[in-house]
């Protein structure tokens, strides 16, 4: 059977890795959070005193680029791949809400993108491959043969990553993730290089008031049309 690339975008705490995840395990393709990256050079930012509430700073970060390297380790207990910085596990780190609130400011750095994409297209390069995130299906595989581009209304999302953040044990208020929800779809939506955009060929799916199991069934749907139609 071909192996095709799967492109899935959209707006912050859509889902898209939850079932990103779950149509990798189903096909035995590899599954890539390309936001990990992102958040992974913003918690290098702030490790490394680059980055704090008033100041960024961003020539520092350009400079010091080639001494980061990002690479996934495939976890058997969690069936997924985690997120590593200069072989350190940094997983749990990057999901905190100062990353996510610093993040999108260090993805609309050019430079930053630039070495991400160039990563990303090579781990993408045999197919077989889902990889989740604001720019796959239009900057990253613009030739993927499935995109889709979920959305969800902005309270619907809040409280998804309200709970999430909750049962890790994280001491969070629902309005300051509203807020963060609000103002990431802002920056990411309107920075110059690679704004989010639903791809011309991306199917949108609207998962407000989806069940993951429908979802998941929906997307696989798409998924076997799409390896059909290429075979
Ligand atoms: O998917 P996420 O919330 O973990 O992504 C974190 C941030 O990284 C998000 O605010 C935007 C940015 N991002 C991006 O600019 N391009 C991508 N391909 C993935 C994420």
């Amino acid at each position: 059977m071909n192996k095709i690339t799967i492109a899935i975008d959209g707006l912050s705490s859509t889902g898209k890795s939850t079932v990103a995840k779950q149509i990798a395990n189903h096909l035995g393709y590899v599954y890539v959070d390309s936001g990990a990256m992102y958040r992974a050079i913003t918690f290098y930012a702030m490790q490394n005193g680059l980055i704090s509430d008033d100041d960024f700073n961003k020539e520092a970060l350009i400079y010091q680029l080639p001494k980061i390297n990002i690479s996934f380790k495939f976890n058997e207990n969690l069936g997924f791949a985690e997120v590593y910085l200069n072989e350190e596990n940094i997983e749990k780190q990057i999901r905190t809400l100062e990353v996510s609130s610093f993040v999108s400011k260090v993805a609309a750095v050019s430079e930053v993108r630039e070495q991400l994409v160039k990563q990303q297209q090579k781990m993408g390069e045999n197919k077989g491959v889902v990889m989740d995130g604001r720019d796959i299906g239009t900057v990253v595989f613009p030739k993927a043969e499935l995109k889709i581009f979920m959305t969800a209304s902005a309270e619907t999302r809040a409280q998804r990553r309200y709970e999430e953040l909750i049962e890790r044990g994280d001491d969070v208020d629902y309005n300051a993730v509203l807020k963060n929800v609000q103002e990431r779809d802002y920056i990411d939506s309107n920075r110059k290089d690679s704004p989010l955009i639903k791809a011309d060929d991306a199917i949108e799916i609207n998962n407000s008031n989806l069940s993951l199991q429908e979802q998941f069934d929906k997307i696989l749907q798409l998924v076997k049309m799409t390896i059909e139609n290429c075979e």
